[in-house]
């Protein structure tokens, strides 16, 4: 696959991943038995799936990898916090701080990938 197409691929599914945990967050804060609605449970993860299966492919294809590259690195692991606070803000925070907290959290991660993406720099704005 032609590596513009990919990258499209990415972003438009990296949106996506935000908007849909954007909205799982709101419907949290709502109890509403949305959340657990079959779309609901299953698109995100397909959703996902693709955002990185996008990233792997431009990452082999282009022969940048995290590790030697420090922005990569940084999003790989800011992606396995925003997973982790993902899993506390929507399934098992025990609380309801807890889970807004970790909700609000992971927005944060969020918006600090998409930083280090456009810029290709783990401290965008300061390194
Ligand atoms: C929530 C997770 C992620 C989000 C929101 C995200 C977002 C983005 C965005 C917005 C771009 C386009 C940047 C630009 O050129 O302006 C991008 C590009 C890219 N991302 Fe991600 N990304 C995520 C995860 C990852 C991961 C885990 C990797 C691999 C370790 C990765 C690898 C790449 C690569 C290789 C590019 C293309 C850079 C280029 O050639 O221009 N992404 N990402």
């Amino acid at each position: 696959m032609d590596y513009l197409l990919l990258k499209q691929v990415h972003m438009a599914s990296a949106a996506i991943s935000f908007s849909l945990f954007l909205l799982r967050g709101l419907w949290m804060l709502r109890n509403s038995p949305r959340l657990r609605a079959l779309w609901v449970r299953i698109l995100p993860h397909l959703n996902d799936t693709l955002l990185l299966a996008s990233a792997i492919a431009m990452v082999v294809i282009s022969r940048q990898y995290p590790i030697e590259q420090h922005w990569l690195t940084a999003k790989l692991v800011a992606l396995m916090l925003y997973i982790v606070l993902g899993m506390v803000a929507l399934k098992r925070g025990r609380t309801r701080t807890v889970r807004t907290l970790a909700w609000l959290a992971a927005l944060g991660v969020f918006v600090y990938i998409v930083a280090v993406a456009v810029s290709r720099n783990p401290l965008p704005g300061i390194g």
